[in-house]
């Protein structure tokens, strides 16, 4: 007489459930190499994201690079420039100016590199591989720094945005643009990636915080509800 638990056999639904199991194992630690490739691009999955990130992320960076004013003569430093469309978009409005991008991927210092090739050789972009956390940068060098998607993955936020407070010329501003907040309109679907690679998830009132622990004065913090975005700008003190 064959063992019975419920309907199934005892041994077909154990191995049911190691199946279903190996299932849930699989499928996490996939979303798990996928999140961890968004974070920091390396192999051709990496690559490709960047590419497709360049073009979903226009829209949020278009929306938030217009809460700070950019004159022509501005030097910028794009922190986490990915794919480096930010930086294409900046030195489009600083013309006159220069920009610089930091990544600590190589594949996406190759992959903004490749995207700004015609900008480097005229001088005009400068692209280097470094971290948020030691920028390789004189102090007082940049009347502005944009962070586009990027300061979930940092490793200590306060002290991150005060090595972008001390690469600032007085007066200068830092803008962080995101397309998702804690408790904003995609935190359902980005808030438990962002937990499963243990990112930075903050609510508008943590940002508020966060800047104004590292530094920062005049700190404005915008949303756009119907998307979900949110974009903070902070001011090095005169
Ligand atoms: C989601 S991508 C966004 C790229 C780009 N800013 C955009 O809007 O498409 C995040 C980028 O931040 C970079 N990044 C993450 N942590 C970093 C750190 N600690 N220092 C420098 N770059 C970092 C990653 O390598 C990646 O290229």
């Amino acid at each position: 007489m064959k063992l019975r638990f419920g309907r199934r056999p005892l041994f077909s639904q154990s191995k049911h459930a190691m199946e279903q199991t190996l299932y849930y194992i699989c499928v996490a630690g996939l979303a798990v190499y996928l999140v961890n490739q968004v974070r920091k691009p390396t192999k051709w999955v990496g690559r490709l994201f960047l590419w497709m990130m360049n073009m979903s992320h226009s829209g949020v960076t278009d929306w938030g690079v217009k809460h700070v004013s950019i004159a022509e003569r501005f030097t910028i430093l794009d922190v986490g420039c990915g794919g480096g469309r930010t930086i294409e978009k900046l030195a489009a409005l600083a013309t006159t100016g220069r920009v610089y991008g930091v990544d600590y991927a190589a594949g996406s210092v190759a992959a903004s590199s490749a995207k700004n090739a015609q900008l480097i050789q005229a001088g005009r972009v400068e692209i280097t591989r470094a971290s948020v956390s030691r920028l390789p940068f004189a102090a007082e060098k940049f009347d502005l720094v944009t962070a586009v998607e990027t300061q979930y993955y940092w490793p200590d936020l306060v002290n991150d945005m005060r090595e972008i407070l001390r690469v600032l010329k007085p007066g200068g501003r830092l803008i962080v643009i995101a397309e998702s907040y804690k408790k904003g309109a995609n935190d359902w679907l980005h808030g438990p990636a962002m937990k499963l690679v243990r990112s930075a998830n903050l609510s508008v009132e943590e940002q508020r915080e966060l800047f104004t622990a590292a530094g920062y004065t005049d700190i404005q913090i915008s949303e756009q509800r119907a998307k979900g975005w949110i974009c903070g700008v902070g001011k090095k003190p005169l």
